[in-house]
């Protein structure tokens, strides 16, 4: 067996699904969403993008969803022009929101400083809380799976970060603001990583990358664009653990990724 097919057995999906996205790769056109939490009347349409789509689903251009506000921060953090160190500090430092009153530790982000692609989750769980360290649970064995089935390593061209950086008492969801407060942590990553490709895993982090209101089913197989990054949506591994039924449909969107990295 293949160290590939080994991976995606370990996805819980092979051997069912192949890659069909290399031997005969589409062209599509995408458009650029406005820039994440710009006012939707100051949006400018980039350029659009040649890119070779999977053909695993019928995908080309894509619409630019309407965009509605984000919520405001409940108070404003700065990360503007801060070096790696630096960012890391005022990371682990704040006090922005009501998340860092209860975390244990703040979770920056791992890997690679010059990746090529950037996953981005939701916000730490409790084992990730311990461990200063995103995804090292139960559904970071799920991520690292998906990643080996791409070829890629945690750590190795590939960083992971989280829409919030401290973790949400009780797992629950983070709220709009304290999404919205932790931004400008996630926008200085994105800057200084200048990832050639992002991976939204779930709702919370596609809204925060992309600035709307998103649905993951609508959004999966659509190449949004993030201040000139290509963005793709997929689910988040925890979601995976609990609806296992739909494992193929995300190794469906990381061959769309592998085949939109530019
Ligand atoms: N879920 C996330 O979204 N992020 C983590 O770091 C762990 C679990």
């Amino acid at each position: 067996m293949s160290r590939r097919d080994s991976m995606l057995r370990e996805m819980g999906i092979a051997p069912l699904w192949r890659d069909r996205a290399s031997p005969s790769p589409q062209q599509a056109t995408v458009e650029a969403l406005p820039d994440a939490q710009a006012p939707a009347e100051a949006s400018r349409p980039a350029a659009p993008v040649r890119v070779e789509a999977a053909p695993a689903r019928a995908v080309t251009r894509v619409v630019t969803p309407k965009v509605t506000p984000i919520a405001a921060p409940s108070s404003t953090v700065s990360a503007e022009g801060l070096g790696w160190d630096e960012l890391e500090q005022c990371i682990r430092a704040c006090q922005a929101c009501r998340l860092g009153e209860r975390r244990t530790q703040a979770v920056p982000g791992v890997g690679d400083r010059e990746a090529d692609w950037l996953f981005v989750g939701e916000g730490p769980g409790a084992e990730e809380d311990a461990r200063g360290e995103p995804f090292v649970g139960q559904a970071g064995k799920l991520l690292d799976a998906m990643l080996a089935s791409l070829g890629l390593a945690r750590g190795h061209k590939v960083y992971i970060a989280n829409a919030v950086k401290c973790r949400p008492p009780g797992n629950r969801t983070p709220e709009a603001d304290e999404i919205a407060t932790c931004h400008p942590y996630l926008d200085r990553q994105i800057e200084l990583i200048r990832p050639r490709i992002i991976v939204a895993l779930g709702r919370p982090a596609a809204q925060t990358l992309l600035g709307g209101e998103i649905k993951i089913a609508a959004a999966r197989g659509r190449l949004f664009q993030r201040k000139g990054v290509p963005v793709v949506v997929t689910y988040h591994p925890a979601y995976l653990l609990r609806n296992p039924q739909d494992k193929a449909r995300a190794w469906e969107d990381l061959c769309f990724a592998r085949a939109s990295v530019v």
